[in-house]
């Protein structure tokens, strides 16, 4: 088993060098990406990956040039020759490599490059819950775009760990949008609430199973609307959604506590309901 890259085609050593210098990816930031996570061999809502990066790259203009069956088929090259059972494929796609100029070039062919790496099991944080921090949104206003820029993200994501917490959620304008690398949501009187789809949130790929697969099958109603932190103050339970971190329980919010400070019922349920979606999808 081991981490392995997929460039112009090939398979390589992840630390090999394979990113030219004029690369808009690496200069700009230029592209977009996607991660999937790998259990038992087999990749989890791939088709819904796949449709979210033809999403991306529309929105950015940049041309699909893979079809649905060459992604799949790339993902599963990866997952046989790494022999990579838990882990995580990330897709890039950038603009093409072209002399520097912020213009987008002519005649570039968009540039794809891959890779698969073991998971860390967050098994334990997963059944204790985790810290939050609440900070205001800094980032730029087209969060609908899974793109390759990703600053605001990184500079809450570290603010988040330098105080001791998994994730930092994001305000604004009064508003709680969603996770540095997740979506947020909360329980209130037995209902979920989450930030509605608009271009202040990724419609995140976990999100949208929790709204239309798993909380129906529960019988939970999910109102996609926005809330104030103020609200959050009230909630009974709270947490995160992503590929990598799953359902993660929040139980403390800028050292205030979320319920009781409490994993909460709901939020057990839906974990349960996920696992046994991924069990029967890659079982
Ligand atoms: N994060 N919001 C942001 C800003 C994200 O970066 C992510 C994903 C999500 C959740 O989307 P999804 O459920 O499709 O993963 C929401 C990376 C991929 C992560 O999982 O850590």
């Amino acid at each position: 088993m081991r981490s392995l890259g997929f460039v112009d085609g090939k398979i390589i050593d992840l630390s090999e060098n394979a990113v030219p210098l004029e690369d808009r990816g690496h200069q700009f930031g230029d592209g977009i990406y996607e991660v999937t996570r790998v259990y038992n061999g087999k990749c989890f809502a791939l088709d819904r990956h796949i449709e979210r990066a033809y999403r991306s790259l529309r929105e950015l203009k940049i041309p699909a040039v893979y079809t649905i069956e060459e992604f799949e088929e790339m993902h599963q090259l990866l997952i046989s020759e790494s022999g990579i059972q838990d882990g995580a494929i990330y897709l890039q796609i950038t603009r093409g490599v072209a002399p520097r100029a912020h213009g987008f070039p002519e005649n570039v062919v968009p540039r794809l490059t891959m890779s698969i790496r073991p998971s860390t099991s967050h098994s334990k944080l997963m059944e204790q819950g985790v810290k939050g921090l609440l900070i205001p949104d800094e980032r730029w206003l087209r969060c609908d775009i899974k793109s390759l820029n990703l600053l605001g993200n990184i500079l809450g994501k570290q603010r988040a760990k330098d105080a001791g917490c998994f994730e930092a959620v994001q305000i604004r304008d009064g508003i709680v949008t969603e996770g540095t690398s997740s979506n947020f949501f909360m329980i209130k009187d037995g209902l979920l609430w989450t930030h509605p789809v608009s271009n202040l949130i990724l419609k995140g790929v976990t999100r949208s199973i929790i709204i239309e697969e798993l909380a129906p099958a529960l019988g939970l109603t999910v109102l996609e609307k926005s809330f104030s932190p103020e609200f959050v103050q009230k909630a009974d339970e709270a947490f995160i959604s992503g590929t990598t971190s799953e359902i993660m329980p929040i139980i403390s919010l800028s050292s205030t506590l979320v319920g009781d400070g409490n994993v909460g019922p709901i939020t057990r349920k839906l974990q349960q309901a996920y696992q046994s979606m991924i069990a029967k999808q890659c079982g």
